[in-house]
């Protein structure tokens, strides 16, 4: 059975995100069911070396079959692919094609083809509409609705970018079925992230189907992706730019996330069991900056562990030294004023975000 959540973000026009098995059967029809693309004709469909031999035919048959004609880039897979000079290629194969303003871009794959490819579709001709279909775990329930796109440079990741919100979003639930332990792992992460910001009943709802969403059972992966895509959608209609203070709520386990990912060496831990370890940390740091007289900080960091630990993110057993950490963290392109700025939540749905001081920090790390 599929799903459907309509996300309504103020100045940009609505979209629907459709979740479910086999949804990609029925792209096409529902790109034609769309005014804009009542008339439309070119696609290019952008995928990387993996997806693309488990997905491109089916979804290039969906698009034929209601009319459009597709032509489709594979790029590499991996994060490497996020770069300049691929988004170049890419617009270059586009203006060969002599797309034009009437075209759209479909994005298959995760996290990295869906960022890659929202940055080509906003940029070329000065922005045509783009289309994601995630096959990650992540970009199901994170990248694909939000409409952060964004390349990464020598100097850092995604510091070059848009917001740019796609114009559809077909998260198919079947193509889960092939993923990598690992990567199931990462979004795993970021549904506990968002539980743990959204709400009691998405956090006991989530606490209570762990053990089934670590054994990938298709239904409850359907209703995670569901509540996540209706949590985001409601945090980036109140903060489309992150200029408002709550969009980077979000970021919530990532500060010293990316620090251990940063000073381990990328691939070391995966994204989501670092972000997991920073979630840890980001409430033991609130019980020390916001106090715990009342032992909930405690009480809560219990609960957050235990459904970490269940969803098959035990804490991690990492080497770095707390200064270096604190280099990583301070070089991350969020903060403001030299202070290291944390989501520190205190309970379920109850966070705030706050610049901590280094000392704070190296103490919280040290112990
Ligand atoms: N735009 C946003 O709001 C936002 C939010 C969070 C993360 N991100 C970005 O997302 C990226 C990470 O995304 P990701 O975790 O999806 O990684 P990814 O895109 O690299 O995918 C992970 C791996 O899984 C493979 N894969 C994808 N779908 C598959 C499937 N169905 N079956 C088999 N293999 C499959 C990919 O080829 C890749 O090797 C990062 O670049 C990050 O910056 C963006």
């Amino acid at each position: 059975m599929a799903t459907k959540v309509i996300v309504q973000i103020p100045g940009e026009a609505d979209y629907a995100v459709r979740i479910g098995s086999g949804v990609i059967g029925k792209l096409g029809q529902n790109l034609r069911e769309i005014e804009r693309f009542a008339r439309a004709r070119d696609v290019l469909v952008i995928t990387d070396s993996n997806v693309g031999p488990l997905y491109l035919a089916k979804v290039k048959a969906s698009l034929a079959n209601a009319g459009f004609k597709a032509a489709d880039v594979a790029v590499p897979a991996g994060e490497d692919t996020k770069a300049v000079d691929v988004a170049a290629e890419i617009w270059s194969a586009m203006a060969q094609l002599s797309f034009g303003r009437d075209c759209l871009v479909v994005a298959l794959g995760g996290g990295v083809v869906g960022d890659l490819a929202g940055f080509v579709a906003s940029t070329y001709m000065r922005g045509v509409p783009v289309v994601q279909v995630p096959t990650t775990l992540l970009a199901m329930v994170d990248s694909s609705v939000g409409g952060k796109t964004a390349v990464n440079l020598p100097e850092g990741k995604n510091l070059v970018g848009t917001f740019f919100q796609p114009s559809f979003v077909c998260a198919d639930t079947d193509t889960l079925e092939t993923l990598p332990e690992r990567e199931w792992r990462c979004g795993c992460a970021e549904v506990a992230k968002s539980a743990v910001i959204d709400s009691d009943d998405f956090f006991f709802w989530l606490l209570e189907h762990a053990e089934a969403m670590a054994a990938r059972d298709a239904d409850v992966a359907a209703e995670a992706i569901q509540r996540c895509v209706v949590f985001k959608a409601g945090v980036v209609a109140q903060d489309k730019t992150e200029s408002a203070g709550v969009r980077e709520c979000l970021n919530y386990g990532h500060t010293l996330g990316h620090a251990i990912e940063a000073c381990t060496g990328y691939g070391t831990f995966s994204h989501g069991a670092a972000v997991a370890e920073g979630m840890r940390f980001a409430v033991r740091l609130a019980a020390s900056v916001l106090g715990d007289a009342q032992g909930a900080v405690a009480e809560f960091a219990e609960a957050q562990g235990d459904l970490l630990d269940t969803l098959g993110l035990p804490p991690l057993d990492y080497e770095a030294a707390p200064r270096d950490l604190l280099a990583a963290m301070k070089h991350d392109k969020k903060n403001r004023g030299g202070e290291v700025r944390f989501v520190l939540a205190r309970d379920i749905a109850t966070w705030e975000i706050t610049p901590v001081s280094d000392e704070t920090i190296l103490q919280a790390l040290a112990s």
